[in-house]
């Protein structure tokens, strides 16, 4: 049965940088709705037009165009063996359709993990944090020492999102918007809480042992609603 993980929490939680280990580590794909999205911003594509103001003002882009978006990407034969989610579902309608998708296609059940940071934490982080201009890789402190981004030699910039203005309305989408969707998600037996205020390579860790402990519990749970 396949992997599908779902990483949940607020911006600067480090979603990003553990799905991306994490991805890379199980050889399934890391589909980042905030990735796929400034990409097509950075190519011109139609849909990127209304989609970069929403982003630049730090509101959420319109479910029906993020819903389109994960229903073709979850269609290709890549996610078969499971796959890394990072910033969707961000709504509850989303959350629905997921679950909707799943079952249309009979993949496995959602492995959702939460990654909890402090506010103080989530601003610190934003404010300092450099993407390579050219691939959006998250810059690391020997990225920073170099001056350049290590996967491609592409500059290193500011998020267009990351200004103190617009990472607080961030926050308070998240808090409106998005927290709703651990709560659709917490009683099931595959949902788990991971510290994200700990050093990434034991955030990995606490991820991998939680991970292999939901889906256990997922693998049990969908056995006995068979029976
Ligand atoms: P998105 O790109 O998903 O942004 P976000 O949710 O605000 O989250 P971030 O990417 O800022 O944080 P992250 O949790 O990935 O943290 P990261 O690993 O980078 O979305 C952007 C916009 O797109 C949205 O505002 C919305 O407009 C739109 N959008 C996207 N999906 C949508 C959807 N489904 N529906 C509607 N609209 C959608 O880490 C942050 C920093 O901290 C980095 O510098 C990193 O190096 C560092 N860091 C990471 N882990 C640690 C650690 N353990 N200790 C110290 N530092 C760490
Ligand atoms: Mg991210």
């Amino acid at each position: 049965m396949g992997l599908n993980v779902i990483m949940l929490g607020p911006p600067g939680a480090g979603k990003g940088t553990q799905a991306e280990r994490l991805a890379a580590q199980r050889g399934l794909p890391k589909i980042s709705t905030g990735d796929m999205l400034r990409d097509a911003v950075k190519r011109g594509l139609p849909l990127a037009l209304k989609a970069r103001e929403e982003m630049d003002r730090g509101e959420l882009v319109d479910d029906q165009t993020m819903i389109n978006i994960i229903r073709e990407r979850l269609s290709r034969a890549d996610t078969d063996a499971g796959f890394v989610l990072d910033g969707f579902p961000r709504t509850v309608f989303q959350g629905r359709e997921l679950d909707a998708i799943m079952e249309d296609r009979g993949k496995g059940p959602l492995v959702v993990i939460d990654i909890a940071v402090p506010e103080e934490e989530l601003v610190r982080r934003l404010a300092a944090r450099r993407i390579c201009s050219s691939c959006g890789m998250n810059a690391e402190p020997t990225d920073e020492a170099a001056g350049v981004c290590r996967r491609c030699g592409g500059t290193l910039v500011h998020r267009a999102d990351d200004n103190e203005c617009v990472v607080r309305e961030r926050l308070r989408v998240y808090a409106e918007q998005t927290k709703p969707v651990v709560d659709y998600y917490r009683g099931r037996p595959t949902f788990r809480t991971v510290n994200g205020a700990q050093p990434p390579d034991r955030v990995a860790e606490e991820l991998e042992a939680t991970i292999a402990d939901a889906a256990r519990a997922g693998a049990s749970f969908s056995l006995g609603a068979q029976r």
